[in-house]
């Protein structure tokens, strides 16, 4: 077995679309399988870190080595994430939902046979990764990604500012790329020193290398 970088680090993780009910039966979501956040969950474990990893619905197996908990709403992935706090490093990785609807409803909302639909009046959801950048018991290192599919680079810079993060790992995720849902992955690594380019990698190597990073910037 190798050195274990992360050992006795914890780390928080979180994955996975987030789902807002319009109600009971129906929602509002982001496009994500979790496949890049669970398998980086999965890497820092294999580096020795105690992961809680904070997954929205997903429909693959939680990674070995890691204490998941399981939420639906971004409200709730917040409560879940900050219920972790103090750790030691963040890395977040879900694609939230922006908008919750305002007010959803407790019983299905039933069509009216010659009535225009209802509008849906929809409210901000909170902002994990800020939230976490700028808190009172903010980790060491915090890391967000940036899913763009236009100005990679500038979109992902003013995100590092905007949100106190030290790191955004910058995807870029138009329909021609075969990210989304896809098993690769091609990403560029902004930080306030530069940015890093890495090559078309599988979204396993992509969080065996991130993980890397991770403890290297974390232990400098
Ligand atoms: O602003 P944008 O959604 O593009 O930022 C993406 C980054 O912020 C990701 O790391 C994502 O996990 C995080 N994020 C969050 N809470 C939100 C929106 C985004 O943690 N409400």
């Amino acid at each position: 077995a190798g050195p274990k970088p992360l050992q006795g680090r914890k780390v928080i993780v979180t994955s996975g679309p987030t789902h807002e009910p319009i109600d009971p039966v129906r929602y509002i979501a982001n496009r994500s399988s979790g496949k890049q956040g669970h398998s980086i969950a999965a890497a820092l474990a294999r580096l020795g870190a105690d992961v809680r990893l904070i997954s929205g619905p997903v429909t693959i197996p939680d990674p070995v080595g890691v204490t998941t908990v399981h939420v639906e709403t971004a409200t709730e992935m917040l409560g879940a994430v900050e219920a972790q706090l103090p750790a030691d490093i963040a890395v977040m990785v879900a694609a939230v939902a922006d908008w919750r609807v305002a007010a959803s409803a407790d019983q299905k909302i039933k069509k009216q046979p010659g009535e225009a639909p209802a509008p849906l009046a929809l409210t901000e959801n909170p902002d994990i990764l800020k939230t976490v950048g700028h808190h009172a018991q903010r980790p060491k290192l915090v890391v967000g990604f940036a899913a763009e599919t236009q100005n990679v680079e500038t979109n992902g810079r003013a995100k590092l500012e905007r949100k106190g993060a030290d790191l955004i790992v910058a995807n870029d995720v138009s329909p021609e790329t075969g990210v989304m849902g896809g098993d690769h992955n091609r990403v560029n690594i902004i930080a306030a020193d530069g940015i890093d380019v890495w090559p078309d990698l599988s979204k396993n190597d992509v969080a065996e290398r991130l993980a890397a990073l991770i403890a290297a910037r974390f232990a400098g």
